[in-house]
């Protein structure tokens, strides 16, 4: 068969709960907050967004609302869960689905020392019996998409057929869908960041599990930073997660919903985010100053992690450095008329690139 032949949908039947999204922000550690979250979805209605991981004892255990908090904006929205324990993670889906996430993922993929002392993450792609086990557990006990992240391999276990195995063994648990960061990782001798750059892309096994598993539904991860790439890769898997790239060029997002939720809405401006994204900084600064008020000792979050997701804004635009270097600033010192300041920034800034296009077009 021809290696680069498009997809076929309906070759077979498919189920799933619900439908699949084309697009989605991958889970980032230190990322993908809700702050983070919270810009992406002025920037794109329809992409799926996916939390941080969240390990099964914090689920559990710890203060659900600083962990597993969010804004209803934030739908369509998935969890992502570590742990390895079946009961566990179907007690960790079952708060999720109380609190309205709109798909639980089990992470598969991730490397750090603290997932393999834990022997969950990537860890757990040597046993697949258990990842098939924890997906039957979840599905059982949720009526959400439950979703598996992994990647292409994991030390010696890294030929094409031992994914093949891995989904096989998995999909008999009947996951909503697959997705498949498309390299490999060495659990020794790599730092997670390592893992994430140094083993070599290689879509084309993902893109020959789609072809050769039919029925299950396959999304592609790795590497991908523009709406022109999202749209090659739908031509031969059912949906693209990028992570990194949301984070440095979120301004990325803006051509999706068109392109592929076919939304009709206009697209967003840079200018009217800001603004919005301000009233959620605002409403942040003011919770927190109430709970110092009540004698919280959680101050909240400063105002570096408040500012941080829209410093990339204006990548690849002029004056993204001079967009940087203030709000680096109000980071450092924060103040009411520095922030009130931005929205014209943008619209300042807005213009400089209409007329650098201009003059690019003439
Ligand atoms: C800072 C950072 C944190 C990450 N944290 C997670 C995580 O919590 N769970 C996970 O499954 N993957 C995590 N990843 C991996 C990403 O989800 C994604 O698979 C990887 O970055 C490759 O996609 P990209 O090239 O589009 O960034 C993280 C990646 C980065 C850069």
């Amino acid at each position: 068969m021809d290696p680069r032949a498009p997809l076929e949908h309906d070759r077979a039947p498919r189920q799933r709960r619900g439908r699949v999204r084309p697009v989605s922000v991958a889970p980032m550690m230190d990322r993908t907050d809700r702050h983070f979250r919270r810009l992406m979805r002025l920037i794109t209605r329809h992409t799926l967004l996916y939390t941080e991981m969240v390990t099964c004892p914090a689920v559990l255990h710890g203060d659900r609302e600083h962990i597993l908090g969010y804004h209803p904006s934030e739908h369509p929205l998935a969890l992502q869960l570590g742990g390895d324990d079946p009961e566990a993670l179907a007690a960790c889906a079952r708060i999720a689905a109380e609190l309205g996430y709109d798909e639980v993922n089990i992470n598969v993929g991730c490397p750090s020392d603290r997932v393999q002392s834990g022997n969950f993450g990537v860890c757990l792609m040597k046993d697949p019996a258990r990842v098939r086990d924890c997906v039957v557990a979840m599905r059982e006990a949720v009526e959400l998409p439950v979703t598996v992240k992994h990647r292409i391999g994991v030390d010696e276990l890294d030929r094409y057929e031992d994914m093949l195995h891995f989904v096989d063994v998995v999909a008999a648990a009947e996951p909503d869908l697959f997705t498949v960061h498309a390299r490999k990782a060495w659990l020794q001798g790599l730092s997670p960041k390592q893992n994430r750059n140094v083993p070599p892309l290689r879509y084309a096994e993902v893109h020959r599990l789609a072809r050769e598993r039919p029925g299950v539904f396959v999304e592609i991860n790795g590497g991908f930073k523009t709406a022109d790439a999202i749209a090659e890769q739908l031509e031969r898997v059912d949906a693209v997660m990028l992570g990194r790239a949301a984070w440095d060029d979120p301004w990325l997002f803006a051509a999706v919903d068109q392109r592929f939720f076919a939304s009709e809405a206009p697209a967003p401006t840079r200018p009217a985010v800001v603004e919005a994204y301000l009233e959620h900084v605002h409403e942040q600064l003011a919770m927190a100053r109430a709970r110092v008020e009540a004698g919280s000792r959680y101050k909240g979050p400063s105002a570096t992690i408040l500012l941080r997701p829209i410093m990339n804004l204006f990548t690849g635009r002029p004056g993204a450095k001079r967009w940087k270097r203030t709000l680096n600033e109000l980071c450092q010192r924060p103040t009411r008329e520095g922030l009130d300041a931005l929205p014209a920034f943008a619209v300042e800034l807005e213009a400089e690139g209409a007329a650098r296009d201009r003059a690019r077009a003439s």
